[in-house]
């Protein structure tokens, strides 16, 4: 059953800042955690709300962001801010993408990944006219404070360089989300000025514009680990900690074994099936899903690839973008797929690579098999029919096909198409030459007695 889409909700993802601690070339937004762009987290928040818009803000490498957030949502749309010049200004440049849009706008910060859906639920949902996502702070720092009257509604926001010591001693923050309707922010981003301590357009001085001309401003608060930013490096490790620690969990609530849990890495998109087994030292890269039931053993690296219930992989397996294995498949240790359907039963144990490639039901990969799939500068196919058997250290080299219930001897290097049910053998025939070895090394070892 589709959503059905809420119009009402429109979101800003702000993502122009340089990140200088970061000391990158990289934009920060683009630094991963949990194996994507950190932008990711922020989008897939969005898509939560099921937005009628979202639009990124980019400044620095604007070109690069602009060109990730394209590949992770299709529906986002980018405002460029050429100069930095405050979080107002650069919820400014994002108003010409809104125009014709009156609902609610929330305002995201592309490098705080994890503020929860049921967070951005209570701000869409909530009925003041601007509203702002707080959390006490354990050590405020210079995070901006939320004055609040008694009950609890909220007067202004005071940025920490503009703050005096009894505005720095209340331990209410902005975490940056904010949420205000299309009208009321379009009004006072309008009114921003630039004079204050930093000589920035404040985003955060919006609500005290609004509250003076008589709107209500208000603060929803949530826990201070789901205001987490990233600013340099040692945040970055920081944030991936808190995102494994918080997948693990919710794996093993979900129903799945984890031998170790923490030493298996997930990706912010691994969907695994209950009753599924995950050994120690597993890493899932972006765009995995394990059905119910299936077993990847110690050590193993996927990405891009589903696992069908009753499979095992690894250990020491490597699934790469394109490995589909259907189920009961048995992939063991030091075999990598890459691009290549493996349907029900296959077996493919040991020491293989199978690129660009279909294997058909119950067909057996000996050891050693390699689909030699590249010439250099192109590649090709391999395609093996069902119940066949690869015999051990095959060549199969691409374009080739090999039949159903047909058989490859040992050794072999397959360059033409084999028929079903036919046995190929490319390989240099065998000869044995009697008492050769014994006389071999007698001769070897009067040599070397020879030398002394
Ligand atoms: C901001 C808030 C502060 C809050 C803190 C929470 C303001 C004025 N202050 O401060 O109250 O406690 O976040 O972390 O809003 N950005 C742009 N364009 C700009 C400036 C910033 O896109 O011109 C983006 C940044 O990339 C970043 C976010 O906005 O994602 C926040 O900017 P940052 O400079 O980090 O704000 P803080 O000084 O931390
Ligand atoms: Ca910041």
């Amino acid at each position: 059953m589709a959503d059905q889409e809420n119009r009402d909700i429109a979101v800003v993802i702000l993502a122009a800042g340089q990140g200088s601690r970061m000391l990158s070339d990289l934009p920060k937004v683009l630094h991963k955690v949990g194996a994507v762009p950190m932008v990711s987290h922020a989008l897939a928040a969005a898509r939560s709300l099921n937005p009628a818009r979202t639009i990124v803000v980019a400044g620095h490498g604007a070109e690069a962001v602009t060109k990730a957030v394209a590949k992770l949502d299709a529906e986002a749309q980018i405002a460029l801010q050429t100069e930095q010049l405050g979080t107002g200004h650069a919820v400014a440049q994002a108003l010409p993408l809104l125009e014709g849009f009156d609902g609610r706008v929330i305002v995201l910060y592309g490098d705080t990944p994890f503020i929860s859906e049921d967070t951005l639920a209570a701000l869409a949902g909530h009925d003041a006219d601007v509203i702002v996502l707080g959390f006490e702070a354990a050590d405020p720092g210079r995070y901006g404070r939320l004055v609040t009257d008694a009950e609890g509604n909220l007067l202004r926001i005071v940025e920490f360089k503009d703050a005096d010591d009894a505005t720095r001693a209340i331990r209410l923050c902005n975490s940056g989300v904010m949420a205000a309707d299309a009208a009321l922010l379009r009004q006072f981003v309008g009114q921003l000025g630039n004079d204050n301590a930093s000589g920035e357009y404040y985003l955060t001085d919006v609500p005290g514009l609004a509250r003076d001309a008589g709107h209500r401003a208000a603060v929803v608060t949530c826990d201070e680990a789901e205001t987490l930013g990233v600013n340099s490096r040692t945040e970055l490790a920081k944030a991936e900690t808190i995102f494994q620690t918080r997948r693990r969990a919710e794996a093993l609530a979900d129903g799945i074994t984890l031998t170790a849990p923490d030493t298996v890495f997930f990706a912010l998109d691994t969907r695994i099936g209950r009753d599924a087994i995950i050994g120690p030292n597993v890493v899932f890269g972006p765009g995995v899903t394990i059905e119910s039931e299936a077993e990847v053993l110690a050590f193993c690296h996927l990405e891009g690839c589903h696992v069908s219930s009753g499979a095992t992989v690894g250990p020491f397996a490597r699934l790469r973008p394109g490995a589909e294995l259907g189920g009961d498949v048995h992939v063991g240790n030091f075999v990598e797929i890459k691009n290549s359907v493996l349907d029900e039963g296959v077996k493919v144990g040991h020491l293989t690579y199978l690129g660009d490639a279909h294997v058909g039901e119950r067909t057996n990969i000996g050891a050693g098999t390699v689909t030699c799939n590249y010439d250099g500068v192109m590649k090709h196919r391999t395609e093996i029919g069902r119940d066949a058997f690869i015999g051990s250290d095959t060549m199969l080299v691409a374009p080739v096909s090999i039949g159903d219930g047909a058989l490859t001897g040992s050794g072999s290097v397959i360059t033409q198409d084999v028929p079903a049910e036919a046995l190929a053998l490319g390989r240099a025939r065998q000869v044995v030459k009697p008492g050769l070895a014994a006389r071999l090394f007698q001769a070897l070892r009067e040599a070397k007695a020879k030398k002394g």
